[in-house]
């Protein structure tokens, strides 16, 4: 029996608007779509954005992932959810997993490619970019991540450690995934490395309940959720 194809998909960052003509083919060619959520969590965004899809007749399936700080539940979690993958690949169908912005970036679909490709080492993957949350954020405020000779840090600031990151003092603007943890010490740590040019916090982009705020001030008074990041630029903007 022939195996399907794993396609690895970016849905972008939940906005349907921002899905590429590619993902959406290859979501209306496949046969089963899965789509990842947490344990505790009562959404899947990366399954809304493909409910948007006109066209799609692919069976849905939510695989459960733990977020569990225990590396062990986790990986428990990715081999599980492999096989559910691998299981639908033996049966000769085409399968997409997919996934909020990039599925390249912070993603659950790496742990799981991993896993699949143990259990299947054979399989045809193609993995299709998404745009990320941040190039999102990023063009919602026609702000220029990086110009000339500027570099870009992307850093996940979820941990108290996340503070100590050498691109605090390296890059020219950082890009703070996973602002719900620490989000005092995250804006102490880029006012004290001179972080003194746009600062934008966004949470939701693209999605209901949507929120953006400019400024440290204002974004330390904002309560802390999940889908937020921070863009921080060290310079202003000044015309070149
Ligand atoms: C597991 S990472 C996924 C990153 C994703 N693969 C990407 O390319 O943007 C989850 C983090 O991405 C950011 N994120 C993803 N979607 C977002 C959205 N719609 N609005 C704000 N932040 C988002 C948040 O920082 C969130 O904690």
């Amino acid at each position: 029996m022939k195996l399907g194809i794993l396609y690895g998909v970016g849905v972008g960052p939940g906005d349907p608007g921002l899905l590429t003509l590619r993902a959406v083919e290859v979501l209306c060619r496949v046969q089963v779509v899965f789509s990842a959520t947490g344990a505790h969590s009562q959404d899947c965004i990366s399954g809304s954005v493909v409910d948007t899809v006109p066209g799609c007749q692919a069976e849905r399936v939510t695989l459960v992932f733990s977020m569990a700080r225990e590396m062990e539940d986790r990986r428990q979690a990715w081999s599980e959810n492999a096989e559910k993958v691998v299981d639908v690949l033996r049966q000769g169908k085409d399968c997409a997993f997919a996934t909020i912005g990039d599925p390249l970036i912070y993603s659950t679909y790496t742990y799981l490619l991993r896993r699949v490709r143990e259990l299947l080492p054979e399989v045809r993957v193609e993995t299709i970019p998404g745009i990320t949350s941040f190039q999102a954020v990023a063009a919602r405020n026609n702000l220029p991540l990086v110009e000339d000779r500027e570099t870009l840090g992307l850093i996940p600031a979820w941990t108290r450690e996340s503070v100590h990151d050498p691109q605090f003092h390296s890059a020219d603007t950082v890009v703070l995934l996973k602002t719900y943890h620490h989000r005092r010490e995250i804006l102490t740590a880029l006012q004290e490395n001179g972080f003194v040019g746009e600062c934008i916090y966004a949470s939701r982009v693209g999605l209901a309940g949507e929120e953006m705020v400019s400024g440290i001030d204002a974004i330390a008074r904002i309560p802390e959720t999940y889908l937020s990041l921070i863009i921080a630029k060290r310079q202003p903007e000044k015309v070149k």
